[in-house]
């Protein structure tokens, strides 16, 4: 498969998840594991430029597939994209476990609806668990990412 761009290879059982293929086989540990019921989001990547739960697509089933993790988030450069800088400007991290997760997500979302409502983030967001709670935050944060004021967003 294609990783971030570099083409990666590796033997796995039948039964390898790809977030363990990326965080064991590849040492990316970027990817979270937050669950063992497929419910936190924190091992979002894209996947054939779709957002998956990585826990829950077998390395084999992602044989050949174009995968993308947060490691492969930041611009070339090395400096923050503009979805990862909102969430540090924003505060939309405490603990940082969902953060990987929640990026993935808001990615593939600004992707599909480049301006989305408050609503539509909170909705999209429903399989992704800050285990901080720090949704507030978060959603500003996308807001802002998505070039949206912020000052309107509800407290919660
Ligand atoms: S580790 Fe994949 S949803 Fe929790
Ligand atoms: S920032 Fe701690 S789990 Fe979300």
């Amino acid at each position: 498969m294609t990783v971030n761009g570099k083409s990666v290879s590796g033997d796995v059982e039948g039964r390898t998840l790809l977030a363990e293929f990326l965080r064991e086989g590849l040492k990316m540990t970027g990817t979270h594991i937050g669950c063992d019921t497929s419910q936190c989001g924190a091992c979002v990547v894209h996947m054939n430029g779709e957002a998956v739960k990585s826990c829950s697509v077998l390395a084999l089933d992602a044989e050949g597939a174009e995968v993308m993790t947060i490691e492969g988030m930041a611009n070339p450069d090395g400096s923050l994209s503009v979805i990862q800088q909102a969430f540090q400007d924003h505060h939309g991290l405490q603990c940082g476990f969902c953060t990987p997760g929640m990026v993935m997500s808001a990615a593939a979302l600004l992707k599909d609806n480049p301006k989305p409502t408050e609503r539509e983030i909170r909705e999209y967001l429903e399989g992704n668990i800050c285990r901080c709670t720090g949704y507030h935050n978060i959603v500003k944060a996308i807001m802002a990412a998505s070039g949206q004021d912020v000052g309107a967003i509800a407290a919660e």
